[in-house]
């Protein structure tokens, strides 16, 4: 298994936006995650596709978009040009939740979908032959820095449990709270890409991402 922390820039200092990015990457953060939020699926609002496109020189960080947005799929082309390499997509937010899947798959950009806290796991089982990536929300999406809800830790054991028995590998994320003190817990129940906001910017990036990157260690010795 390989394990894979995904910093939230929702929490980043964006005057320093770049070197922060950087801190994060020089450390072992693979992946960088983008919180899109437009105000109507979510009661908050972030940023969109220009973001990803000012970055997108400046790191070789896989770029995570978990878009918290109504009918996604108007847009997954245009975050797709910005430089995405996976587009998360809300299951609630879908009209024709496969539809979208396709259209993602069809720009040669992975595909995830995630669940809110109140949605049943099982939505997201019709479409795993379609997923790269399944998210489990531990917090209800719209905000960072929220407490991590422990009802997530049995939702990703039911779907890693749901995930092995599928041909392809499919990667469990898990998204809110998470921070040093609780992620050995979300990666017992089975997340595997493990986002972090606050935990990560929240003082120095560079040492809080040196700092899961010994839990992940732990894991693999
Ligand atoms: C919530 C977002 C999360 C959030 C994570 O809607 O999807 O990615 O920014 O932030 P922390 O780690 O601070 O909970
Ligand atoms: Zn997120």
């Amino acid at each position: 298994m390989e394990y894979v922390l995904a910093p939230s820039i929702l929490a980043a200092d964006f005057k320093k936006l770049g070197a922060q990015m950087q801190e994060t990457e020089a450390n072992g953060a693979r992946y960088l995650h983008f919180d899109v939020m437009d105000g109507e699926f979510v009661p908050n609002i972030s940023f969109g596709m220009p973001v990803l496109k000012s970055i997108r020189s400046a790191t070789n960080q896989i770029f995570d978009v978990h878009l918290m947005i109504m009918e996604p799929v108007r847009y997954v082309e245009e975050f797709a040009k910005a430089g995405a390499d996976i587009i998360t997509v809300h299951y609630e937010a879908c009209q024709d939740v496969g539809a979208t899947l396709e259209k993602i798959r069809s720009l040669g950009v992975k595909a995830g979908l995630s669940v809110k806290p109140g949605t049943p796991v099982e939505a997201v089982k019709e479409f795993l032959p379609l997923l790269d990536m399944v998210l489990i929300m531990s917090v209800e999406p719209g905000f960072g820095g929220q407490k991590f809800m422990p009802a997530a830790l049995e939702r990703l054991r039911e779907i890693r449990g749901m995930i092995a028995a599928q041909e392809r590998p499919i990667d469990l994320q898990v998204d809110g709270g998470v921070d040093a003190g609780n992620v050995r817990d979300v990666l017992d129940a089975g997340a595997n890409v493990i986002v972090a906001g606050s935990a990560v910017f929240r003082g120095s990036p560079a040492e809080n991402t040196r700092a899961f990157m010994e839990i992940f260690q732990e894991r693999l010795q």
